[in-house]
C-alpha cells in the first residue's frame, strides 16, 4: 500500500517537500494520544529476545533512526513511534546554518538510493539544546546526538566548534556521536585523520565530563566508507587506545559504484553522497574490519544499504551491536522498522546463536 502512495503522492513531489510532508504527518499523529497509542502499540520492538544492551544504554530492540532524518530533535517520539528503537537526530552544528540551496536531495528510484548536499542545515546547538531541555517525552527511546563542524569555522578551529556544542547538547544526549564523514562540509572529512581525530574525541570526552557528572555519556565517531582499508584499521586502533565507546559505518559515500545503469545519468552525476542499496557493499565491509581488528573492545553500530531485516542480520553477524538506517525508510514507508526488527526476531530464533549479543561478529569470528 505504501509502494502505491509512494508512487502517486511522493514520487511526485520534491524530495525535501515530501520529506517535510511526512514529518508533519507524524508530529500530528503524535499528537493525538488515542493515534499514537495505538500506532506504537502495533508497530514498538516487542521481542523479549531482541533486548540489547549497547555501551551502557539498555533498548528493547537493536534498530534505530540515523541521523539526518531529524537533524533538529522535532520528532524523536515519532520515530520512536515507528518503532526505532533509538534515534539520532543530528547533525547540530555549534552555530545554526541553513544548509546548501536547494535542490539538495535526489531521489534514485531505480537504485533504491538518494544523492544529497544537504551541508547540515540545521538549526545549531543552542536552540536544539533547548528544545530538548523543554522535551516532555511521550515515548523514551535512547537518543544520539550527532554533533559536527559549522562550514564558516575554519579546520583548524574545528575542536572549539565541537567542544561548544558538547557543552551544550551532552547533558540530553544519552550518547553522543562526533560525524567527521560528511562529505557536504569541506574539509569536514580530514578531521578522519588520527593527527586530527585524537586531539578532536579527547576535548570532546573532556568536555562531555566536565558538564555532565552523573554519568558518562558514551561517545562515538561516525566515519565515512571512502577511507581507505589502512585508515579505517587506524581510527579502529585510536578507539580502543582512547577507550571511545562506539564507531558508526558508515555515512554517504562520494563514489557512484554499485550503481545500476538504471537511474537517469543526470542524476548520478550530482554532487554529494550517496546512500542506500549501492552503498550496501562497502559499508558492511568496513564494518567486518572494524570487528576484525576490534573485536568486543569498542562498540559498532553498522549502517548504509540496510533494507530489510536480512541485511540488519548481516551487520549483526558481521559485528554491529546496533543497526540504523535511513534511505530506506522513504522507500519503504511507515512499517519498516517493525518488519526489521519481527524479521530479525524470525531470524534469532532460527540461528544457532541463544542471544543476539552472541550473534555480534559471529561471522567474522569463524573466518578469523
Ligand atoms: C538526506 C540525508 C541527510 C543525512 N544527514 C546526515 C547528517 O546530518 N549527519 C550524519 O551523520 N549522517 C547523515 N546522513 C547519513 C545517514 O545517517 C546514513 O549514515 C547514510 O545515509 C547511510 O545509511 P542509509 O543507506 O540507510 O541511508 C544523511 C543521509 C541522508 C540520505
Amino acid at each position: 500500500m505504501y509502494n502505491l502512495f509512494f508512487r502517486l503522492v511522493f514520487r511526485r513531489m520534491d524530495p525535501e517537500r515530501a520529506h517535510h510532508l511526512a514529518f508533519r504527518w507524524i508530529r500530528l499523529v503524535v499528537r493525538i494520544p488515542v493515534l499514537r497509542t495505538f500506532v506504537a502499540a502495533a508497530l514498538a520492538p516487542r521481542y523479549e529476545e531482541l533486548r540489547t544492551e549497547a555501551f551502557g544504554l539498555r533498548m528493547h530492540g537493536p534498530f534505530g533512526l540515523a541521523a539526518g532524518f531529524d537533524k533538529n530533535a522535532v520528532a524523536i517520539d515519532g520515530m520512536s513511534m515507528l518503532g526505532f528503537d533509538h534515534v539520532e537526530i543530528g547533525t547540530v552544528t555549534g552555530e545554526p546554518q541553513p544548509g546548501n540551496p536547494a535542490q539538495r536531495l535526489f531521489r534514485l528510484v531505480q537504485d533504491r538510493a538518494l544523492i544529497n548536499r544537504m551541508g547540515f542545515n540545521n538549526e545549531g546547538s543552542l536552540a536544539v539544546a533547548a528544545r530538548l531541555a523543554s522535551r516532555t517525552p511521550v515515548f523514551k527511546p535512547v537518543v544520539g546526538v550527532n554533533i559536527g563542524k559549522t562550514k564558516v569555522v575554519p579546520e583548524e578551529e574545528a575542536v572549539g566548534d565541537y567542544v561548544k556544542s558538547t557543552e551544550r547538547l551532552a547533558p540530553y544526549a544519552d550518547y553522543l556521536v562526533v560525524n567527521v564523514s560528511s562529505p557536504n562540509t569541506p574539509g569536514l572529512r580530514n578531521l578522519q585523520a588520527t593527527e586530527a581525530l585524537r586531539p578532536l574525541l579527547s576535548a570532546v570526552r573532556e568536555a562531555a565530563d566536565r558538564v555532565v557528572t552523573a554519568r558518562r555519556v558514551p561517545l562515538l565517531v561516525k566515519i565515512a566508507p571512502d577511507l581507505a582499508d589502512e585508515d579505517v584499521d587506524a581510527v579502529a586502533d585510536l578507539a580502543v587506545e582512547l577507550g571511545l565507546d562506539g564507531i558508526i559505518a558508515t555515512n554517504t559515500t562520494i563514489a557512484r559504484e554499485g550503481l545500476g545503469l538504471r537511474s537517469e545519468p543526470s542524476l548520478v552525476e550530482e554532487t554529494g553522497g550517496l546512500s542506500g542499496a549501492p552503498l550496501k557493499a562497502r559499508s558492511l565491509e568496513v564494518l567486518r574490519r572494524l570487528y576484525a581488528r576490534v573485536g568486543d573492545r569498542v562498540t559498532l553500530v553498522g549502517v548504509g544499504g540496510v533494507e530489510d531485516a536480512e541485511d540488519a542480520w548481516q551487520r549483526i553477524l558481521a559485528g554491529a551491536t546496533l543497526v540504523q538506517g535511513y534511505s530506506a525508510f522513504v522507500y519503504e514507508g511507515p512499517f519498516w522498522g517493525r518488519a526489521i526488527h519481527k524479521g530479525l526476531a524470525a531470524r534469532l530464533r532460527t540461528s544457532p546463536y541463544a542471544t543476539l549479543a552472541d550473534a555480534v561478529g559471529a561471522d567474522v569470528r569463524k573466518t578469523a
